[in-house]
């Protein structure tokens, strides 16, 4: 019986950290760093080369935020500006660890899978894969309510464009490295990341110091 109050004391520390195995509450983005908006439009560029070291949990939670975060909480609405407002990215967060969803509402990381992945969102480019993490911009077209087949991903590519240049700007804002990518193994991915028959990866972006 002594492993009753161990088994209490875990399960209450992750209660209180607001967390289980598969969810990791990220912590609140900071409204102050980096550089100025033109300073950050000068730095704007693509690099080839990644340091692999890992980036730390608030530089996760920054990034994710400018992405694609929660910035007008009363509406729901975004850091990047969907059609109609359709909302129809969904952002993963691919390391060594695995493969999460970034749930926006909970500001937080949702584990999908387990293991490394990066190779697959490499693709053809595998000097790529030492990157520490990747973000996979994921449009759900069926989250359109108008249009055909052709507009909706006309639609779902400039909203995950739009993302990825979020992610641009906040890298060259912050002196972190990213790089617009296409190329990744897209059937591949969507068995990684568990997405519906609507769901397709767009772009990706590596990101490193
Ligand atoms: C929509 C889009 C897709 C891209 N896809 C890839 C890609 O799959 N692989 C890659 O190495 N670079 C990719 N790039 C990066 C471009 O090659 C890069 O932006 C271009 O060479 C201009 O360089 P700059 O971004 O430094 O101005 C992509 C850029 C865009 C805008």
């Amino acid at each position: 019986m002594k492993t009753l109050p161990f088994l209490v004391a875990v399960l209450l520390s992750l209660v209180s950290n607001g967390q289980n195995d598969s969810i990791t509450k990220l912590p609140e983005p900071s409204r102050v760093k980096g550089k100025n908006i033109m300073e950050s439009f000068a730095n704007r560029a693509s690099v080839r080369e990644f340091d692999t070291q890992e980036l730390d949990l608030q530089e996760i939670a920054d990034l994710l935020w400018a992405a694609n975060g929660i910035n007008r909480p009363a509406e729901g609405k975004r850091t990047a500006p969907t059609a109609m407002n359709t909302q129809d990215i969904d952002v993963y967060l691919v390391n060594s660890k695995g493969a999460f969803l970034y749930d926006a509402k909970a500001h937080a990381l949702v584990l999908i899978n387990s293991g490394d992945y990066r190779s697959a969102v490499a693709g053809s480019q595998q000097n790529f894969a030492k990157a520490p993490i990747f973000l996979v911009i994921v449009s759900d077209v069926a989250r359109f309510q108008r249009g055909d087949e052709s507009q909706k991903m006309t639609w779902a590519a400039m909203d995950a464009a739009i993302v990825s240049q979020n992610i641009n700007l906040f890298c060259a804002g912050v002196g972190l490295k990213t790089r617009p990518r296409v190329w990744m193994e897209t059937e591949k991915l969507k068995e990684i990341l568990k997405l519906r028959e609507t769901q397709r990866p767009m772009m990706n972006n590596p990101v490193s110091r």
